[in-house]
């Protein structure tokens, strides 16, 4: 599976802690930024990182910032994306199962990172449930 990975200022130490858990569990993943805290605007970052998981270049993302909001509100905006704000491991795996989400967002200011490393660890391990009902309603979606 390949992953790719982003943040603003406000996610920045969290994702290098999400990708150095991920390298060493052995994903492929890439990070497109940002490379300091210093401040920067989450939609470029969520545009990036949505368009390259639309595009099929990689298979999922995850875009960290403060709330996690902006990036999933920019996220959606893609054709395609199915952006999911977790701060839970029920809701990071129901939202495999049902709605077939295929980039997580996390806020850093709002949940620690030993759980964020959890709802990852749970969301990229959990299919989708391919139900015919699920599958209609994504395909309502769009
Ligand atoms: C940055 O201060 C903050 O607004 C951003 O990280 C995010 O929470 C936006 O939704």
């Amino acid at each position: 599976m390949k992953i790719v990975i982003g943040a603003d200022h406000g996610g920045f130490t969290y994702k290098q802690k999400i990708l150095e858990h991920l390298k060493k569990q052995g994903y492929m993943v890439e990070d497109f930024g940002t490379f300091s805290d210093t401040s920067c605007d989450y939609p470029v970052i969520a545009k990036k990182v949505a368009h390259a998981v639309s595009s099929g270049e990689f298979d999922r993302g995850i875009l960290i910032c403060g709330t996690g909001i902006g990036m999933s509100i920019a996220a959606n905006k893609i054709k395609g994306i199915r952006a999911a704000l977790c701060g839970d491991t029920f809701s990071a795996h129901a939202t495999r199962e049902h709605n077939d989400s295929n980039v997580l967002c996390l806020g850093a200011r709002v949940i620690g990172d030993e759980l964020a490393i959890d709802i990852v660890d749970i969301w990229l391990k959990t299919e989708f449930s391919a139900q015919e009902r699920h599958q209609r309603r994504i395909d309502m979606l769009e």
